[in-house]
């Protein structure tokens, strides 16, 4: 394997001055974003000898979605935008890839970096893979065991195809244990968005989103919700109605995701009571969660926040991929039950407060993730590259 790796990596890394120093990131939706800026701003700082490219497909392309996040998180602007926007899951994985396999022709970098589980994930992995160029897979490893959800086919195939799998969860190590994934391509270096959080949580002061929602801090209910299988359905209109019964006695606002929203947008009725507004940035959102009283989500990234917050989460999903949230955190999974949001009230006065971060969550994971990056790459530039040499696309990562 490493060998393989080393003539990958040695070719690119010693075919020439345009391509042997070039590694691509590529991000597209509102939590890659998260995950992937401290990786890229660690490995800038770095790496000054490899010349760093953003990749943003545009899969998120409204500016709550996706322009607030560079200036906040101090994302360097892309170097290349793909523009390509919403679709079917096949018309923008397709787009996708399309576009992408262009980027990586053209640049044939020595490695790409990948975040999460979105159509985008997918698409570089593939595209990236068939052009024989090595995978960084971050938060490699969840898995829902639900194969309905589009993210756990990007999951499953991102973790297939990647050189490095980046893990923040033991269990992450046994589920790609369980898929054939050798140990060597599996690295523990813990949780690159809770790095974003913890590098961010002291500017949450400059946030004026309490005052400018007339919200008292510890007195409300933060929602976000925007899985195809909740509001892509009837069950949106239940779970409404359960929220409206909660605002009768405890504030709830709504930062509404893009999705939910067009949803809703032939029912103005539904959101009676409640706040909804449009998506925050991230410094606001943070200062939401931080200051709540409790959270109602179906997002990953804010099971993971709220338990490092110690922040009462409550996921309405029938399953979750980040199961270390309900065992060590704060997150209870209601299941796919609207009805069962009425009960957050009087699970919020007798909540437990013994939770415990999980290892790994501690602002640190992505100089764990340029430690074992960079080595692997600095070691295989310094192997002389081997004379002959074909992209075998059947290889082993
Ligand atoms: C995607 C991810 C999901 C992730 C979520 C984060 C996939 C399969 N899904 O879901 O895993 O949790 O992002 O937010 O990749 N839209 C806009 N403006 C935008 C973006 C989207 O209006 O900037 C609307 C469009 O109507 C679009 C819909 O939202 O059709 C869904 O967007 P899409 O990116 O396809 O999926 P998400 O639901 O955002
Ligand atoms: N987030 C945000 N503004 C919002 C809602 C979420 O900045 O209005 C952040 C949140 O703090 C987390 C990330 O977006 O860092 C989660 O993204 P999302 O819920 O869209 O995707 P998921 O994690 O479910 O894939």
């Amino acid at each position: 394997m490493r060998e393989l790796l080393a003539k990958r990596v040695g070719r690119r890394l010693a075919s020439g001055p345009s391509s042997n120093t070039t590694i691509v990131y590529v991000v597209g939706a509102r939590p890659n974003f998260v995950k992937m800026a401290p990786v890229v701003s660690e490995m800038r700082a770095r790496a000054p000898e490899l010349r760093h490219v953003l990749v943003h497909t545009g899969q998120h392309y409204d500016a709550e979605m996706s322009e607030i996040f560079f200036g906040e998180l101090g994302l360097p602007k892309p170097d290349y935008l793909l523009g390509v926007g919403s679709g079917t899951h096949g018309v923008q994985t397709a787009r996708a890839l399309e576009r992408l396999e262009g980027v990586l022709s053209e640049l044939q970098p020595c490695a790409v970096v990948v975040p999460g589980d979105v159509n985008s994930t997918l698409a570089a992995a593939l595209a990236a893979a068939k052009l024989g160029i090595p995978i960084a897979h971050l938060e490699a490893g969840l898995r829902s065991f639900d194969r309905s959800m589009p993210e756990e086919l990007n999951r499953l195939l991102v973790d297939q195809l990647s050189r490095w799998c980046f893990i923040h969860s033991p269990e992450a190590a046994a589920n790609l244990g369980r898929e054939g994934i050798a140990d060597e391509r599996v690295q523990f270096v813990g949780n690159t968005m809770i790095d974003t959080l913890v590098r961010l949580r002291p500017r949450i002061g400059a946030s004026s989103v309490h005052r400018d929602l007339a919200l008292e801090r510890r007195r409300y209910l933060l929602v976000t919700l925007h899985r195809p299988m909740l509001v892509d359905g009837p069950l949106l209109e239940q779970v409404m109605g359960a929220l409206a019964e909660v605002a009768r006695e405890l504030p709830v606002v709504f930062p509404m995701h893009p999705r939910t929203r067009t949803r809703l947008a032939r029912d103005p009725a539904a959101v009676r009571g409640l706040q909804v507004v449009h998506p925050v940035g991230y410094l606001d959102f943070l200062a939401l969660e931080m200051f709540a009283s409790g959270v109602l989500t179906d997002s990953g990234g804010v099971q993971e926040e709220t338990t490092f917050l110690r922040v009462p989460c409550f996921t309405l999903r029938e399953n979750t991929e980040r199961p270390i949230t309900i065992t060590h955190g704060s997150n209870r999974l209601l299941g796919l039950q609207p009805q069962a949001i009425t009960g957050i009230p009087g699970w919020l006065a007798s909540s437990p407060t013994t939770l415990s971060v999980p290892h790994g969550w501690d602002g640190k994971a992505s100089a764990r993730v340029a430690d074992v990056l960079l080595a692997d790459l600095r070691a295989a530039a310094d192997r002389p590259a081997p004379a002959t040499e074909s992209l075998a696309l059947d290889a082993a990562p």
